[in-house]
């Protein structure tokens, strides 16, 4: 207990705490590593291999290991994520599943189906959503994904909306040269429908190599872009990577994610479940825990979990301070971004 400061919440003897003293408590669990789209920074036009059906894990799978996150260690939210999770099949049903253990169930989509899928998401008590969105310009979108799907993505973040899924975020990955003069066109989209966009600076993580520091667009000069536009005020920031501002005009919230020139590392109460079942303790991780052959290891009741646990615990003994882009001792992945799940 604190003194006149005021009264510190003890540690509760569940929390899985970090070698840096960060609360780990958010799990993002790739579901698949398939897509329907090939953005350019994210995997090769074509020869893409994917996972035989029986590497991925299975619902049941998935739901025991989060069910362990949550009870043995309070986790509060989780993120599905892909490749494109929308494209495993009755993927509702996981969501009800996760929702049930009590946790605030996320979606990170590319939207191509959403008009599909975004009421049954919502009734299986999918809580948010956020859709990746590059360019608003038919053509370049093309480009950008090899696929002409901008009206079909678009309708999908409408019938986000129109399903109720609060709040829609729109994530909008900025490179140089190839869509940063669309930071003013998207403020404004994101204005009109109501829905928040965040501009997140492109890390080195795409298939091939494709990155250099002259492709990043900084926050700050996105920032400023928006502001010369439509004023805006800083909100004060929750443990979340998105730097939040506020329309002083009262048209909503639009946001910017620095990874790169202002990592939240420092902050991060994240780790990963791969589609396979490896577990990340960083977005940048070299290192991957086996959980797939524990989960089907042949032990079953509390023995499992206690597996489960001991080995999460261990992993999270090695996650690191945060990652090194732009440092000479930046070490890329082996895994792309939509192997990892973003
Ligand atoms: P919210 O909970 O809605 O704020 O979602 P989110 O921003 O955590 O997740 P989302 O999947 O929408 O990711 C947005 C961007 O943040 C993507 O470019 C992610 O790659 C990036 N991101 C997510 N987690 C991490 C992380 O642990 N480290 C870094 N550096 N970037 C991350
Ligand atoms: N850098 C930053 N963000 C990326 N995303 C995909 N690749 C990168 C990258 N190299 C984003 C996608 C998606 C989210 C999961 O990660 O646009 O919104
Ligand atoms: Fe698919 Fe997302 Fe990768 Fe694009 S960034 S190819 S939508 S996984």
């Amino acid at each position: 207990m604190n003194g006149a400061a005021g009264v510190v919440a003890p540690a509760r003897a569940k929390d899985l705490v970090d070698p840096f003293g960060r609360l780990v408590g958010d799990l993002r669990i790739s579901v698949t590593d398939r897509c329907n789209f090939r953005c350019q920074y994210c995997m090769p036009a074509e020869g893409m291999t994917w996972l035989p059906r029986s590497e991925i894990l299975s619902f049941e799978e998935i739901e025991r290991f989060a069910q362990v996150c949550v009870e043995r260690f309070g986790f509060e939210s989780i993120r599905l994520t892909g490749g494109e999770p929308l494209v495993r099949a009755h993927l509702p049903r996981l969501v009800e599943r996760l929702a049930g253990l009590g946790v605030d169930v996320a979606l990170t989509t590319n939207g191509a189906t959403l008009r599909l899928h975004a009421k049954p998401l919502a009734s299986a008590g999918l809580s948010r959503i956020n859709i990746s969105l590059d360019s608003l310009q038919r053509d370049r979108f093309l480009e950008l994904t090899r696929r002409d799907e901008l009206d079909r993505v678009l309708d999908g973040i409408d019938a986000a909306i129109d399903a109720g899924l609060a709040p829609v975020k729109i994530n909008t990955v900025m490179m140089r040269g190839i869509n940063d003069d669309e930071v003013v066109d998207f403020a404004r989209y994101g204005r009109e429908r109501g829905v928040e966009v965040r501009f997140i600076e492109f890390m080195p993580l795409e298939a091939g190599d494709v990155w250099n520091a002259d492709v990043v667009v900084p926050a700050d000069e996105i920032l400023a872009a928006i502001s010369a536009e439509y004023p805006t005020e800083a909100v004060v920031r929750a443990n979340e990577p998105a730097e939040r501002y506020r329309y002083l005009d009262g048209g909503g919230h639009v946001g910017v994610i620095a990874s790169v020139t202002k990592p939240f590392c420092g902050n991060c109460d994240r780790v990963r479940l791969t589609a396979e079942g490896q577990f990340r303790t960083c977005l940048f991780a070299l290192d991957e825990f086996d959980m797939r052959s524990i989960l089907r290891s042949g032990a079953t009741g509390a023995e499992l979990d206690d597996r489960l646990a001991t080995a999460v615990r261990d992993a999270v003994g090695t996650k690191w301070a945060g990652h090194s882009i732009g440092q000479v001792n930046f070490i890329k992945p082996k895994r792309t971004m939509s192997q990892i799940g973003g």
